[in-house]
């Protein structure tokens, strides 16, 4: 039987699915209930000091991006924790533990990194805490902190050393995907001395306008999350995993056990998870849990270290790819229906029918794939 357990910077995990900073986590019950669901480690909403710009309740915070009806991505201006550090010191980190997961206290980078300090000191000393985590990345607010840090490795550098100079139990820093290089951010982190690194936070964006009023559909720029983002958070999960040898904890996106897994593959040691709570309820956890632990028995994997990092030797780049052998497509006419669906997404003109079934000419393939990724019988393929 599979065993799910990971350890993360020196933490053991029961699982590696982890409850990430957002809305379900804005309370100690929150996480209560998620922990009791069976979720590996829970992280509070960014624990920091109350701000105006950040008061709750506020007009409008959330905006589902939709695709042919599919939700596909979520803008959010929710920004921190309404709850004053004196009740998460007092009583909701306390909540949060009796569902027995671990916690990942999420602390704000404050702008005076001496501050930062302080805040690390005053949330560990609730004995309540097993690893922290530095919010270097709110892609919301308009200067001073979040990203504003975070695109920065030396002030990433500075907010991580403030932290770990007070920090008595491992620290991981939570960074921005809105940036070219994360690897830069990734390496000052490690320098500073911390544990391990959060990839990522949501990705700075705009929600949309409605047509028939010509109005924004938020009026501030907020944090996108949820399946879209996946391939962005791919990308900058597998260039840190390649070049800094510290454990991630990998986010965005995730919607069923197979991200997980995915995610595990390009390097992640624990993968943590909020929009799809905040879609379906805590009731996925523990389905999630099943459908890995039995994919993993399936599969014969006794334990995720077994599959961590697999697909990072495969990444190559464009230029090195470019020296293979070309490709050409080619349809297998016994499993062709003929739908048009190949000639339609080929930008090169290459396929044309008999009026039976669809061919490809050889002379004219780019060898692109679209026509494969479109098929919906099947029958075309790369060769
Ligand atoms: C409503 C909402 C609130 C969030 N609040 C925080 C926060 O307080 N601190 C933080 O570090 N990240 C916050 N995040 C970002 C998430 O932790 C996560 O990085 C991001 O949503 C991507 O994961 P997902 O696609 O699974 O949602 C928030 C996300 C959402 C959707």
């Amino acid at each position: 039987m599979a065993n799910l357990k990971v350890n993360f910077a020196g933490v053991e995990f029961k699982n590696p699915l982890v409850l990430a900073s957002a809305a379900p986590s804005w309370d100690g019950e929150g996480m209560r209930i998620a922990g009791l669901a069976g979720i590996g480690g829970v992280v509070p909403k960014t624990i920091g000091p109350i701000q105006d710009w950040a008061a709750h309740p506020r007009n409008g915070r959330f905006q589902i991006i939709r695709h042919g009806g599919k939700p596909i991505g979520m803008v959010n201006l929710e920004l921190f924790t309404t709850k004053t550090r004196e009740a998460w010191i007092k009583e909701d980190l306390a909540v949060a533990k009796e569902g027995g997961a671990v916690i990942q206290a999420s602390i704000l980078a404050m702008p005076n990194p001496d501050d930062t300090a302080v805040l690390v000191d005053e949330i560990q000393a609730t004995g309540m805490v097993d690893v922290l985590e530095l919010n270097v990345s709110c892609p919301m607010p308009a200067q001073g902190v979040g990203m504003h840090i975070g695109k920065s490795p030396e002030l990433t550098f500075k907010q991580a050393k403030a932290a770990k100079s007070a920090a008595k139990i491992p620290l991981t820093v939570k960074l921005t995907p809105t940036v070219f290089d994360m690897v830069e951010v990734a390496m000052a982190v490690k320098e500073a001395g911390a544990e391990g690194v959060t990839i990522s936070n949501s990705i700075r964006s705009f929600a949309g306008v409605d047509i028939e009023t010509g109005k924004p559909l938020l009026r501030a720029y907020g944090g996108y999350s949820g399946p879209a983002i996946k391939p962005i958070v791919m990308r900058h999960l597998s260039e840190v995993a390649r070049k800094v040898d510290l454990p991630i904890s990998a986010i965005g996106g995730v919607m069923s056990f197979k991200e997980i897994v995915e995610y595990i593959m390009l390097g992640a040691t624990t993968v943590q998870t909020a929009t799809a709570i905040m879609w379906n309820g805590y009731g996925i956890i523990g389905k999630w849990l099943k459908d890995l632990e039995e994919w993993m028995d399936l599969k014969g994997y006794q334990s995720l270290d077994e599959i961590r990092g697999i697909a990072l030797p495969y990444i190559t780049t464009t230029e090195e790819l470019a020296k293979l052998p070309p490709m050409f497509a080619n349809i297998d006419e016994d499993k062709c229906t003929n739908c048009g669906i190949c000639q339609k997404v080929c930008m090169y003109r290459a396929i044309s029918s008999n009026g039976n079934v669809c061919r490809v000419s050889k002379s004219d393939c780019d060898g692109c794939g679209a026509c494969v990724q479109w098929c919906p019988s099947g029958s075309a393929a790369l060769a």
